[in-house]
């Protein structure tokens, strides 16, 4: 069967069809598969069950993969996955291994991964083994639209301005503290990274706002009152660019596979809205490394 392109009508999200995940793809298939991530930046690909290594294997042909920051999550065997999970190793709700991404409300939870790391992923893959009934979807929107709806006063005061991203040890930003708790000491005293407010996507060099209300901390270089009053106002255009008829929601089935964009023009987060009791359970791998570029005007 043929690879198809099916695109999901929203700004973002295409679902691939075609391919036999489990086996290595082809490489005129890998192409199609990369060219078809830029153009639409959230990929999902139903209803094929992997096993963790072939999951692995499968995430590998995009980059090579990264161990991720929170060690506590690892796959036992293979530590380049790392489990997204609501609950402990005997079975219990865990609420901050639930809260790993995910908000209760889409606001305050948008973010593209790894944004406190020095050169942050360049993809990151997610397969998803137990679902909820209902509920759990993890969203997806434009940041570049974001920048579209960005004033243009706005614009220009922020244009080469540097953004300070810090995983725990954050007073400034009580989510990243709370999802940072779970570091090793060595891993929570690492250093605050900058990144461009305004960062381009290295490949269609388009412009997008790469700061985000999940982990940045501040505008480097401006007091605190007017750092806070922009990142407010960059805030409000994502979440705007995240409205109803922009964003796009993975609406997770066991067999799942998506691969989203993490280069800059993505933001995600997801719902905490399943039912109390219910296990969401899935495998991640953090693919590959990107340098976010300044937007160059
Ligand atoms: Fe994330």
């Amino acid at each position: 069967m043929a690879l198809e392109i099916v695109p999901s009508g929203k700004d973002i999200g295409a679902e691939i069809r075609g391919l036999k995940l489990a086996e290595p793809l082809t490489a005129a298939d890998l192409t199609a598969v990369e060219n078809a991530f830029v153009a639409h930046q959230v990929l999902v690909f139903r209803d094929q069950p992997l096993s963790p290594r072939k999951f692995a294997d499968f995430s590998a042909q995009f980059g090579h993969l990264q161990r991720h920051i929170q060690k506590k999550y690892w796959h036992p065997e293979i530590p380049e996955l790392v489990f997204n999970r609501n609950v402990d190793d005997e079975g219990n709700f865990d609420d901050l291994a639930a809260r790993r991404g995910v908000t209760d409300d889409l606001r305050t939870g948008w973010h593209s991964d790894t944004t406190y790391d020095e050169i942050p992923a360049k993809a990151t893959s997610v397969h998803a083994l137990e679902v909820p009934s209902t509920g759990g979807n993890t969203c997806f929107a434009s940041a570049h639209r974001a920048y579209e709806l960005l004033p243009e006063t706005i614009r220009q005061r922020v244009a080469g301005l540097q953004v300070e991203f810090q995983l725990g040890n954050n007073p400034r930003n009580k989510t990243a503290n709370y999802l940072g708790s779970n570091l090793t000491d060595e891993d929570k005293a690492r250093d605050t990274v900058c990144h461009p407010v305004i960062c381009q996507h290295p490949v269609s060099k388009k412009p997008a706002i790469y700061a985000n209300p999940l982990i940045a901390l501040r505008i480097r270089g401006l007091e605190d009152a007017e750092s806070d009053e922009i990142l407010e106002t960059l805030y409000d255009c994502l979440h705007a660019a995240g409205a109803d008829e922009y964003r796009w929601e993975q609406e997770w089935q066991v067999g799942d596979t998506v691969i989203w964009e993490n280069r800059g023009g993505l933001m995600h987060t997801g719902r905490l809205d399943y039912p109390e009791g219910e296990r969401r359970i899935m495998i991640r791998c953090t693919i590959g490394n990107s340098p976010i570029e300044t937007y160059q005007g």
